[in-house]
């Protein structure tokens, strides 16, 4: 029941609710990775058997693709899809440009992938992540395992001649082993604290060869939409430089808070 929902967790719904607005019959919608992410694949799954909404959906991790199968939502291959509608997915920080920082949840390689063969991409989230300069939250960049101290190493050494805080990277963990992607690769953060130039930065990253992709998304979003716990939701769209507010209605019968 919603009564039960966080504040955060209400704020991650109704923009996720407000976005799946986007979405209409016959779209191809890449599914993003993540909580708030969760909630927009559990409400276009509650459209499809209410409404009768017929998408197809492409998702960016395993855990994507199996929750939108439990709710019902079809899915396919990107390879399948080809090229698609709209991305609806999650972010960790994003700025007044819109470039975001992604990868919190380990899937910012598939996520990127998706979102760069879409029409437009949607982001979902909390106001919580809106920041002035990227950087606060670490950077996530996707390293294959071979040789990867020695990609950390230079990533270190590029960090020195460039406009960050600070240049701590570590490798992220999964208990005591390293966490592994969907692709078989690492992940390693890099606690940055201020990104100064993001666009130069998400280019010199992948030019070390270990780097497979880094969080730093730029030029990709395309509306933002912000919710709120009390229901009002920001849509802030980047091309057209418009702001609007909107707002949800918490329904308690909503079927999809049964399913939680
Ligand atoms: C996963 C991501 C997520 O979209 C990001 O971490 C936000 O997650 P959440 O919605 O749980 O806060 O980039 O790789």
């Amino acid at each position: 029941m919603t009564k039960e929902l966080s504040p955060a967790d209400k704020a991650k719904f109704v923009a996720a609710k407000r976005a799946c607005d986007y979405v209409q019959s016959g779209m191809k919608v890449g599914l993003g990775t993540g909580s708030t992410a969760a909630w927009m694949v559990r409400c276009l799954g509650e459209r499809i058997r209410e409404e009768g909404l017929r998408i197809v959906g492409v998702p960016t991790s395993t855990r994507t693709a199996e929750l939108a199968r439990q709710v019902g939502v079809p899915i396919t291959s990107l390879d399948d899809a080809k090229w698609l509608d709209v991305t609806i997915d999650g972010a960790d920080e994003f700025d007044p440009n819109l470039a975001l920082i992604k990868g919190g949840g380990a899937a910012l390689l598939q996520e990127k992938i998706v979102a760069t063969a879409s029409d437009q991409m949607i982001v979902i989230t909390d106001a919580a992540k809106e920041v002035a300069t990227l950087g606060a939250f670490p950077l996530p960049v996707e390293v294959i395992p071979f040789g990867w101290q020695t990609t950390k190493a230079l990533i270190e050494e590029l960090l020195v001649g460039l406009d960050v805080m600070n240049r701590e990277v570590s490798l992220r963990m999964n208990g005591d082993r390293p966490l592994i992607t969907d692709e078989s690769n690492y992940i390693v953060d890099l606690h940055l604290k201020r990104i100064g130039n993001p666009r130069q930065l998400a280019l010199v990253l992948n030019q070390i060869p270990g780097v497979v992709e880094n969080g730093l998304f730029i030029d990709i979003c395309d509306v933002v939409v912000i919710g709120h716990a009390d229901g009002r939701v920001v849509l802030r769209d980047i091309n057209n430089g418009t702001e609007s507010e909107d707002r949800i209605h918490f329904a308690p019968s909503d079927n999809i808070f049964r399913e939680l």
